[in-house]
């Protein structure tokens, strides 16, 4: 074992530490005192499976970002979507926040054309917009900073569906009704939730990673929610209540009154760096924050993994199946040429150890914090969860799931079982149909 391997050992002891500290954070972030984790409302629950119609989804969490058209069926169903996909060049994520959404409206009047949609019919869209967002509604909600290298000006502070709305009018786009915003995991989790009533953790794990949950409104402190929308959330809740016991439905999931949390796990600090992790986050342009996004997440694995054999090789780098000119310049690495290294056959096995201590790593964090929020919910895990799971990572990086359920399987033994994970792939935009359907 090279001595480094050390430095990103998460042990089986580890690992009820980290879950141990999550939920006590978690806590915190509830009843609204100081915590990485912001644990925010986001006025959405989970759906009936009842909802049908024709939606739109505009799902925007990094460079690429997709427009979607979905038709819910009802009975947890739905028809294939429709997809196109745009790329936000550099100058347009660190330029002018007006030039960007005009760029969202754009392509949403260039896919309505694709896709025959008249500019009469009045269009409910979901907004997935995927960073950190204080929500003050279903449809509202203002930009607490920044994430994954994004910088648009003009747009930190503000509510971010105004500036779509402003942008879709400049398009002439009066038809579309921005209906609802959502987070990308809140997007997964009701995406999956749909079609399975089990799914009660949505996670993200691509370029950045975060979970969300269903809670009880009643543990969240009211001091977390604006008291316009509080009011608006409760009469809400209580339509809805009448509508299911009128319906005679009553799954199990609608029992309690419940909200789903964006946790923004991204930025839980009660980790253990080391000199790497530290270099990283000083290098990078938001110091101190998101300190498990940069342990975990797609953006920064390959940057990590590249800063530990920059150090081995001290000046003269010389690793076979790895280009040189890569591994001299920062985020030269990338995490998706990590995938590829860690299963080439003919790449060094000193390589392929850092990758696989770097890789494991953000697993077995990554499935402490989901042990955690298990534990919050169903604290002797007595019922049946499913986590519904998307993102480059998780789905692409060799070894990465199968690594998530051997520390599931070691926080909960036998009873692990009663967890499912699955990838819910592209569930995010999906999802935020859905919850434009439920607005
Ligand atoms: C970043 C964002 C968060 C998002 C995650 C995954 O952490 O702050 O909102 O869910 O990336 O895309």
């Amino acid at each position: 074992m090279i001595p480094i391997e050390k430095y990103f050992q998460v042990s089986a002891v580890d690992i009820r530490r980290i879950s141990r500290d999550f939920r006590a954070e978690m806590e915190k972030g509830l009843t609204g005192r100081k915590s990485s984790l912001k644990m925010i409302p986001t006025y959405v629950r989970r759906p009936t499976g009842d909802e049908k119609g024709v939606f739109i989804a505009l799902d925007l969490g990094g460079t690429n970002f997709r427009i979607l058209k979905l038709v819910l069926k009802g009975a947890g169903r739905s028809g294939e979507p429709r997809t196109m996909k745009f790329v936000l060049k550099k100058g347009l994520i660190t330029g002018s926040g007006v030039k960007m959404f005009d760029f969202l409206a754009a392509s949403l009047k260039t896919f309505l054309k694709k896709n025959k949609m008249s500019s009469e019919d009045r269009i409910r869209l979901g907004f997935t917009f995927s960073f950190p967002v204080n929500q003050t509604g279903i449809a509202s909600g203002t930009l607490v900073c920044w994430t994954k290298g994004f910088e648009a000006s003009g747009v930190v502070g503000k509510d971010v569906v105004i500036l779509f709305r402003e942008a879709l009018a400049r398009q002439g786009l009066f038809n579309i009704e921005v209906a609802a915003l959502a987070n990308d995991t809140v997007g997964t989790l009701v995406a999956k939730n749909y079609e399975d009533p089990h799914c009660d953790i949505g996670v993200i794990i691509g370029t950045g990673t975060n979970a969300c949950y269903p809670e009880k409104v009643t543990n969240i402190a009211e001091s977390k929610f604006q008291i316009r929308h509080c009011e608006e959330a409760r009469s809400a809740d209580e339509a809805i209540q009448k509508k299911e016991i009128a319906s005679g439905a009553s799954r199990p999931r609608n029992d309690e009154s419940e909200m789903i949390i964006n946790i923004e796990w991204g930025n839980f600090n009660k980790l253990r760096r080391n000199v790497y992790d530290r270099r990283l986050d000083k290098a990078s342009d938001n110091p101190g924050r998101q300190i498990l996004e940069k342990m975990v997440s797609g953006m920064y694995l390959g940057e990590v993994a590249r800063l530990v054999l920059a150090d081995i090789a001290g000046g003269g780098m010389r690793f076979t199946g790895i280009d040189r000119k890569h591994v001299a310049k920062s985020y030269g690495f990338r995490t998706e040429e990590m995938s590829g290294l860690a299963v080439s056959k003919s790449a060094d096995p000193v390589v392929k150890v850092v990758l696989d201590m770097v890789s494991s790593r953000a697993a077995r964090i990554a499935a402490s914090c989901m042990a955690a929020i298990i534990t919050r919910m169903d604290p002797r895990l007595t019922k049946t969860h499913t986590i519904a799971i998307d993102g480059s990572v998780y789905e692409k990086y060799p070894g990465f799931s199968m690594k998530v359920n051997k520390a599931l399987k070691e926080l909960f033994g036998k009873r692990a079982a009663r967890i499912k994970t699955a990838l819910a792939k592209d569930g995010s935009g999906k999802g935020a149909a859905i919850i434009a359907a439920v607005a």
